[in-house]
């Protein structure tokens, strides 16, 4: 099993952005708790960030083929990202939206994801611990 985990905006600062919304938790040391339990259950995964819409498209059209699900924190391209929607519908991964903060407790817009409807399901509001979750989700999908 191999799952692409892809993190959208400004996550790469993660450790000093708003630390009390997102945690002191950095990308990298998320990255490295994913690796280890991934391990632990036996699958494979490859974890990417980017600030550019077009690199996550594309990844997500790469991912096609190579990956057998995905996890991705869609950052604020949550809310704009018909792209990175049309993607993942095109790519027919089964898909896992994740999110560190409890975006349906905090500003009424970060309550419109519109990559939730192509996602089996969404994870949102257990900090770094989103990621496990995803990592769990993404692995129970494929034993359905
Ligand atoms: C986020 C929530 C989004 O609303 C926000 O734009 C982010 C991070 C989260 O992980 O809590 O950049 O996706």
């Amino acid at each position: 099993m191999k799952i692409l985990f892809l993190n959208g905006p400004n996550l790469n600062l993660l450790g000093q952005r708003q630390p009390d919304i997102y945690g002191k938790t950095t990308l990298a040391e998320i990255e490295e708790r994913v690796r280890s339990r991934a391990k632990e259950l036996g699958a494979a995964v490859d974890f990417r960030q980017s600030n550019h819409e077009g690199e996550l498209v594309t990844w997500i059209q790469q991912a096609k083929g190579q990956f057998d699900a995905i996890v991705l924190n869609p950052a604020g391209y949550t809310y704009t990202s018909v792209a990175m929607r049309d993607a993942i519908s095109a790519v027919e991964l089964p898909a896992i939206e994740i999110h560190l903060s409890n975006v349906h407790a905090r500003e009424e817009f970060r309550k419109n994801t519109i990559i939730a409807a192509v996602c089996c399901g969404q994870i949102s509001g257990f900090g770094a611990e989103s990621y496990i979750l995803g990592l769990h989700a993404a692995l129970s999908i494929k034993l359905k």
